[in-house]
Parts: structure tokens; C-alpha cells; sequence
């Protein structure tokens, strides 16, 4: 699904340049990325750990500024940013002293919407998100999946076209990690966003993606960009298939020249 029609590019990143500067020194971590995703995509990014990833989300969610480039959402260069995008951070950053329900709302509650109605669409949406009959119990109590998707439901409630993913499964089981990604497919499917996913994880951004972007080691480039051209919907057990195969071996050998913790 290589779609390149400008009027259904939702997100478009132009020679996004960052550096930040440590010790007075200027530590340049973007350099020049170019990556889009259009309306209904499902995007990834790969890299090195410490390549930039986070810092390239935080640019495109209004968090932080990029140094030069254009960041163009939703066909605008200038709009605001900031709370216009759906954003998962790394950590899922639950609130130990707020309910699953109140902390699926934090985000409705921020944009002003009254806590009733917040609770409601958290409510109708629990069935979903697999945590029914978990409303009321804090973030301590639950499983690391549960706590992801707890940290999904409040991010998709803010109910943007765009979002972004970053690392959502790093801290999970393997078992967990492959429940959690067909979960995941099945949801996107439904609800039609345009996703981007930061993974390290070669396997998951085929198994999940439209189109694969490989960053290089920091400052990051884009040195790779692969389209993910198998038959939707896909299901874990084509990770054996020979294009499936094929496909994360040359994403893994990109990955693997730039030598370091990736
Ligand atoms: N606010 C900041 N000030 C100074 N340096 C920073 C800042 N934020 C990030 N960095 C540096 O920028 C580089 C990229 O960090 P970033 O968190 O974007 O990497 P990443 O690709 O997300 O890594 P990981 O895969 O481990 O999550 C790192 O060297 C980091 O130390
Ligand atoms: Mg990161």
C-alpha cells in the first residue's frame, strides 16, 4: 500500500535536522531524515539504540523542535503540534495513583472534556483494550501487557489520525510481545490510523508494516527504506514464509552494518 498521492500524505518529515548541545558542545543526532506516511499507513522505524529515534517522535509530536526541516501534519506545516498527534512515549508512564479508568482519561481530561464523559468512552472501550473487569484496579496490579494497552487505550482515546508508537512492546515476553501485535493489527485495521512505530524488533515491523524506514547509528540518516508488499491480513505464522524471510534479512544486514547495540 505505497501510497504517494500528496492529498493522502498525512505526515511528511523534510531534512529533519536536530542536534542537541551537551557540555557546550553540539552533538548533531538528526541529520536530513525524509520519511512520510499517508492516511491509513502503518509505518515503522528501525535503529540503533541511541540512533534518534526518540528524539525524531518528539519532534513530530510538538515536544521538541528540530533545528531545520519541515514536519508537515495533516497537509500543514504550521499548526500546532502539540497534543494534534497520538503519542505513546517509550515508557508507558501510568500514573501509580490513578485507576486504569482514570488513567485511560488523562489525555480527554487534558483537552477539556468533562470527567464523566472521559469515563464513559474509556468504559465502552475496555472490551477491546482486553481490560474489563480491570477498571478500577491500579497500574500495580496488572500485567505488563495489560499495562500497555491501558497505555494504547489512553493514547487512541485522544482519538488523533496519527500516531506514534514508540517501542510499545520492548518490555514484554515474547509470547506476550506476539499476542500484543496480532492485537494490535486487528485494531488498526478497525480503526483506520496512520501509525508510526519505532521498533528494534526486525520481525515485528515486517510482520506489521507497510513500509519499513532503517535509520543509521546517531546522527541518524534514513540509509534504507523497504517496502512490505505481503498480503493483509497478515498473521504471525507468515514469519516463516520465504518473502517474509527474505524481506527481514535485508532489513536485519542494514542494520546489523551499523555495528553497534541495535
Ligand atoms: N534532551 C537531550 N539533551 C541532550 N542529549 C539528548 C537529549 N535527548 C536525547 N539526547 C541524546 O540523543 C541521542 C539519541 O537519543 P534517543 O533517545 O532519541 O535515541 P533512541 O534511538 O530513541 O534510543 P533507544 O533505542 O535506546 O530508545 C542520545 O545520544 C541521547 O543521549
Ligand atoms: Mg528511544
Amino acid at each position: 500500500m505505497a501510497v504517494t498521492d500528496a492529498t493522502s500524505v498525512k505526515l511528511r518529515l523534510q531534512g529533519l535536522y536536530k542536534s542537541f548541545t551537551v557540555d557546550g558542545r553540539e552533538v548533531p543526532v538528526l541529520d536530513g531524515v525524509d520519511l512520510y506516511a499517508a492516511e491509513g499507513e502503518f509505518v515503522s522505524v528501525i535503529g540503533p539504540s541511541g540512533c534518534g529515534k526518540t528524539t525524531l517522535l518528539n519532534c513530530v509530536a510538538g515536544l521538541d523542535e528540530p533545528n531545520a526541516g519541515a514536519i508537515e501534519l495533516k497537509g500543514s506545516t504550521t499548526e500546532r503540534r502539540l497534543g494534534a498527534v497520538g503519542y505513546m512515549p517509550q515508557k508507558d508512564l501510568l500514573l501509580p495513583w490513578r485507576s486504569v479508568l482514570d488513567n485511560a482519561i488523562i489525555g480527554l481530561e487534558l483537552m477539556g472534556q468533562p470527567r464523566a464523559e472521559a469515563r464513559r468512552r474509556a468504559l465502552s472501550l475496555m472490551e477491546t483494550f482486553g481490560l474489563a473487569g480491570f477498571e478500577g484496579q491500579y497500574p500495580s496490579a496488572l500485567s505488563g501487557g495489560m499495562r500497555q494497552r491501558a497505555a494504547f487505550l489512553r493514547t487512541l482515546l485522544a482519538d488523533q489520525e496519527v500516531v506514534l508508537l514508540d517501542e510499545p512492546f520492548g518490555a514484554l515476553d515474547a509470547l506476550t510481545r506476539s499476542q500484543m501485535q496480532e492485537w494490535l493489527l486487528g485494531l488498526w485495521g478497525d480503526l483506520g490510523k496512520t501509525i508510526v512505530l519505532i521498533t528494534h524488533d526486525v520481525e515485528e515491523a515486517v510482520l506489521l508494516s507497510d513500509r519499513v524506514y532503517v535509520l543509521t547509528a546517531r546522527p541518524a540518516r534514513v540509509k534504507l527504506v523497504v517496502d512490505v508488499d505481503l498480503p493483509r491480513p497478515r498473521h504471525y505464522r507468515m514469519v516463516t514464509d520465504e518473502a517474509f524471510v527474505h524481506l527481514k534479512a535485508t532489513l536485519l544486514a542494514s542494520l546489523r552494518e551499523e555495528g553497534t547495540w541495535g
